[in-house]
């Protein structure tokens, strides 16, 4: 595809090797959460995002409609909009609808499929739009499209931040710092604290969508690696970890067994666990000195009624 910025062609298929092998290799057990992102893991996000129990696409999209305008407004004209893990670009629509005169769209996303599928669905409904889509990690190092114009405003919705450790989050928003520039701004959405009663179904589900979400891990690797993992000998479990204010998504091994991974084999306890991922809730507090320490200040806020999520807009330094 001409229209496609894609990183450097690494070897992606010996990079997701090796950080299986390295994930499963440490004590605890882990796997990076960005693998969950194959085009049949999107698709299962995309339903997640509408379950009854997941509440934060839902509140999130509600404060989006509810405050676009002062959001537009404050964020101005000729916007360039980079957003970082777009996904359907369902939210982004609503900002896209508010905003007068937008100079272009840079959505970013490490599923290829998912991202073309959603760049020209895109194109169709705002013909007068240019769309930039850029596959990759946005944890890795990129430049904005050369024939890219405007003034850069940074999106990241669905707290998505939340993936992320302290250490992780100041590399990030370092590195949106120095890509976006000296006048940018940066809206961001985070999931706030909240009781575990509410949180916990939000990631075990009734239906068993995150369960498939999390499982889909395992068939990701079984096909691109070659692996011999036994869906039915792992099960789904979320977890609120309170000391560290997260949700941990793990797949427990359901008895003592052995996988193979190319040459390796990895052997699993009963009741072992391969920790996917975290899922960070934070106070707007919390977060203050990180984005002061990286070069950003919060500018402005949006919450639901019931604290559940907040949106913030931060402006560079
Ligand atoms: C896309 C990272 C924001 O943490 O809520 C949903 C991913 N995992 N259900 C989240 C997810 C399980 C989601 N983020």
């Amino acid at each position: 595809m001409d229209d496609v910025f894609e990183p450097a062609a690494s070897d992606t298929r010996a990079v997701f090797l090796r950080d299986v092998l390295n994930g499963l290799s440490k004590p605890q057990k882990s796997l990076p959460c960005q693998y969950f992102y194959d085009a049949a893991g999107s698709e299962l996000f995309e339903q997640i995002t509408e379950l009854p129990e997941y509440y934060p696409t839902r509140t999130e999209t509600a404060i989006l409609n509810t405050h676009a305008g002062d959001m537009a407004e404050a964020l101005g004209r000729d916007v360039l909009l980079v957003e970082y893990g777009a996904g359907a670009s369902t939210k982004t629509r609503i900002l896209l609808d508010a905003l007068r005169e937008l100079a272009g769209y840079v959505p970013i996303d490490v599923s290829e499929e998912f991202l073309l599928h959603t760049a020209q669905a895109l194109r169709a409904d705002y013909p007068e739009l240019p769309v930039y889509p850029i596959v990759g990690d946005f944890m890795t190092r990129f430049g904005l499209p050369q024939d890219s114009q405007g003034q850069p405003v940074g999106f990241f919705p669905g707290s998505t931040i939340g993936n992320l450790n302290d250490d992780e989050i100041v590399q990030f928003m370092t590195a949106a710092r120095a890509l976006l520039g000296d006048q940018s701004q940066f809206l961001i959405g985070i999931d706030l604290r909240k009781d575990a009663s509410i949180l916990i179904p939000a990631y075990d589900d009734a239906a068993g969508v995150t369960a498939k979400f999390n499982l889909n891990l395992l068939t990701r690797i079984n096909r691109e690696l070659g692996a011999d993992f036994d869906l039915g000998g792992f099960a789904h479990r979320a977890i609120w970890n309170d000391d560290a204010s997260r949700i941990e998504m793990h797949l427990e091994s359901l008895r003592m067994q052995s996988v193979h991974i190319g040459d390796r084999t990895v052997s699993f306890d009963a009741g072992e666990t391969i920790h996917t991922e975290n899922s960070r809730k934070f106070t707007i507090d919390s977060l203050l000195p990180l984005f002061e320490q990286t070069g950003w200040i919060l500018k402005k806020n949006w919450l639901d009624e019931d604290r559940y999520f907040a949106v913030l807009l931060l402006s560079a330094t």
